[in-house]
């Protein structure tokens, strides 16, 4: 592989401006349903000026309020990063420097950055079979070097019970494997954490401050590890991995606990009025999480593009044909959607 033959970056909802030339419909006519992003984010408090002056330091107390958070015990590294995405770019570099290549299984579908960062650094990538994962087959868990998980998926909101994925981190780690478990869609007090077990040897657990708080554009993350991985990713990732304003908003929001339960209660009820809607809707039955519904559909093409025309965007996917909606928002959406729902044709 040359510099000029690298696989493709992929494609992500939040494609605002794409849709505008392609719909011809003006941006301030849009609702994006595209993301799975809390559409009700975390309050933003003014930055102080120092805060933009000065250098963000290392000593800022900022792990120990990630740790805290997440519910991380004390032997676990407590990473900010710019968003998961940070993350999962600089772990391939990390693995590769202390292990070498290898094979790396992940979730298809699942969040496509993680297969193409491991492929770009020249890591072998196979999906996790779907069946194996059901009928106990370790073949291929013993065949990969690192498997990456996303709990719960993205798209589909498959969640893994806790004590199949540490079973999976021991038998990796008997020959010096790793578990990523990419948790961006899961709030941190959540039982199907895995954060709580980090400090393990060969465990890696991504935190991302973007779609529970409701602010990707922040770019925000946490990476719960062991100190081993913990210091070569530190290294990989170089001096100032979060700017100060973004470091200083993460220690506000991680300890407003009252904001996170209010949030969370309200996500779960969005949540299951967004199925209700789309099943009333005669879309049939949806999976997802807090923050995104989905299903498959023979006619997911026809839909979005429906969907489009009347300037509601919904994130399409091709293998297998499912649409993912994102949570609308005001009443206002909420009716908007209800109305161009219940006018598509049949
Ligand atoms: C499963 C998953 N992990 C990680 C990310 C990266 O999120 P961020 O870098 O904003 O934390 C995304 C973004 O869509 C995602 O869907």
């Amino acid at each position: 592989m040359t510099a000029f033959d690298l696989p493709e970056s992929p494609e992500h909802g939040g494609r605002l401006q794409a849709a505008i030339q392609r719909w011809g419909i003006p941006r301030e006519q849009w609702l994006d349903l595209s993301t799975g992003i809390n559409p009700v984010p975390w309050p933003v408090p003014a930055i102080p000026p120092e805060v933009w002056q000065r250098l963000p330091e290392p000593d800022d107390g900022l792990e120990e309020i990630i740790r805290s958070w997440a519910g991380a015990p004390e032997r676990a590294s407590c990473l900010p990063v710019a968003g998961s995405q940070a993350a999962i770019m600089a772990l391939p570099a990390v693995r590769a420097r202390v292990h070498g290549l290898g094979r790396v299984a992940v979730p298809v579908p699942g969040y496509r950055e993680h297969g193409h960062a491991w492929r770009r650094a020249g890591f072998e990538v196979v999906a996790i079979p779907e069946q194996a994962i059901e009928q106990d087959d370790l073949t291929w868990l013993d065949s990969v070097d690192v498997v990456v998980w996303i709990q719960p998926n993205n798209p589909t909101g498959q969640l893994m019970p806790v004590a199949q994925l540490l079973f999976w981190r021991e038998r990796l780690q008997a020959r010096g494997g790793w578990l990523i478990v990419d948790e961006a869609f899961l709030p941190a007090y959540e039982q199907l954490s895995l954060a709580g077990e980090a400090g393990i040897h060969g465990l890696v657990v991504l935190k991302s401050m973007g779609k529970f708080f409701g602010l990707a554009g922040l770019r925000a993350g946490a990476v719960i590890t062991d100190t081993g991985i913990g210091r070569v990713l530190a290294l990989e990732l170089g001096a100032w991995p979060v700017s100060g304003p973004a470091g200083y908003l993460m220690r506000n929001m991680l300890q407003d606990r009252v904001w996170q339960i209010q949030a969370l209660s309200s996500l779960v009820d969005q949540s299951r009025r967004l199925r209700d809607v789309l099943s009333v809707a005669g879309l049939g039955v949806s999976n997802g999480t807090v923050l995104f519904r989905y299903m498959l559909h023979s006619r997911a093409i026809e839909i979005r593009d429906q969907l489009a025309q009347a300037g509601i965007l919904v994130r399409l996917f091709e293998n297998p044909l499912a649409i993912r909606f994102g949570l609308p928002g005001s009443e206002e959406n909420w009716s908007r959607l209800e109305k161009t729902l219940a006018s598509l044709d049949s």
